[in-house]
């Protein structure tokens, strides 16, 4: 439930936070990750809001980063460096030494260049990189198409016929320590297949490694297990997910399992709040125009995305209206929804945006000249 009583003075729009919906994704992931002996490391780029980074870091649960700013505020926020995994396919130099400076667990390597330039930084500096080799498997996620990461023509990940050289090739680095292999199929992915012929893949990897006798300690299975964004607050189907794992990887002795979660984490706990600015018509369309827009949340805009809208100033029995509802920046992109079926809206009436709390915020931006939204929590 949104406190509309409370936001009815604040200055809008905002990003409102439940802790109790975080607390209980948490709750309910570390118990069922324990159980499994899984380790999960947040993807601080869903959502790098101080508070909230906070919460999750005192969980327990650790990082995974994609560049050094983000190393800078998991540090700030109390995550452990030695639960901390480093992806991305351009780290630069400078991101490269602070995190050797900081003895993060792993990279997550994606190319031959990068391990090269690895090496010869933690040779300089005296030390030995913990990498894992992230995989390109040739697997379709079916989500969209921006946030697809693991079919042939993607940027990521290093191809799979490729990697028997490329192991090769890092266990001749002297000053690198290759943990294991690191995959990521994309985002918001809503059904249990990519996952279930991830395992697959893997299997078969694992077996081919065994038989020409390397042997990896960590396996790294990434992020990408989606919401339902028709239903508010509702959890990610977490154990689902984690069975997909359980059940068909054969893991070795000795082999650690490790996910890296950002949306379900966060998804649900967020909604961005914003005031109605204008009620217009144009032709045979009505526009609800609120102060928040691309540039508090993208997502709509980027992907194609539908957010559940709500006004909450009006009652239940209201009759409704058809609506496009829109921001006020200078692009026909910047529409939360078309056609959206609403109750009968007036200026200055409160909306919510509801499963707005990952890539939310963290996508913002001053286009326009606009502020970059506050943040508000439930306590
Ligand atoms: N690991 C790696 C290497 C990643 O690239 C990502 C997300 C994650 C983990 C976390 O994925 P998640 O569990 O959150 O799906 N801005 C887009 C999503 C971009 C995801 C980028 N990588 C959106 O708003 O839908």
């Amino acid at each position: 439930m949104l406190p509309l009583s409370r936001f009815a003075e604040l200055h809008t729009p905002f990003y409102y936070y439940d802790l109790d919906v975080l607390n209980r994704t948490l709750n309910c992931v570390k118990s069922l990750a324990q159980a499994r002996d899984y380790r999960v490391h947040y993807a601080i780029k869903a959502n790098s809001n101080p508070v909230i980074l906070k919460h999750i870091a005192g969980s327990g649960l650790g990082a995974d980063l994609v560049s050094g700013g983000e190393l800078k505020v998991a540090l700030e926020a109390g995550f452990d460096p030695s639960k901390m995994m480093f992806a991305g396919v351009g780290k630069t130099d400078e991101e490269i030494s602070l995190a050797l400076k900081h003895h993060i667990a792993c990279f997550n390597v994606e190319s031959v260049p990068e391990l090269q330039v690895i090496d010869s930084l933690a040779r300089e500096m005296n030390t030995i990189a913990p990498v894992a080799l992230r995989v390109n498997p040739d697997i379709d996620a079916h989500t969209h198409a921006y946030i697809t990461t693991a079919t042939a023509h993607n940027k990521f990940g290093i191809a799979i016929e490729d990697l028997p050289q490329v192991v090769e090739q890092t266990q001749r680095l002297p000053n690198l320590r290759l943990m294991g292999l690191h995959f990521h199929l994309g985002s918001q992915i809503t059904i249990m297949e990519p996952f279930q012929m991830l395992c697959h893949r893997v299997n078969e990897l694992l077996t081919y490694f065994e038989d020409h006798g390397v042997h990896f300690t960590m396996m790294d299975m990434g992020g990408g297990l989606g919401i339902d964004y028709s239903q508010p607050e509702s959890m990610a189907p977490f154990e689902q997910f984690f069975d997909v794992f359980s059940q068909n990887l054969n893991l070795r002795q000795g082999q650690q399992l490790h996910f890296e979660l950002g949306r379900a984490l966060v998804a649900q706990c967020g909604s961005l709040i914003s005031r109605v600015v204008f009620v217009k018509e144009n032709r045979d369309k009505k526009f609800v125009i609120l102060d928040a827009g691309m540039t508090q949340l993208i997502r709509p805009a980027l992907y194609q995305a539908h957010h559940k809208i709500e006004n909450l100033t009006a009652k239940v029995d209201d009759v409704t209206d058809t609506y496009d509802v829109v921001g006020p920046v200078c692009e026909s992109s910047d529409v939360f929804a078309h056609d959206e079926m609403l109750p009968v809206t007036h200026r200055g009436d409160v909306f919510a945006i509801r499963s707005a709390g990952a890539y939310g915020e963290s996508m913002a931006s001053h286009y326009n000249m606009r502020e970059l939204p506050l943040s508000q929590f439930s306590r």
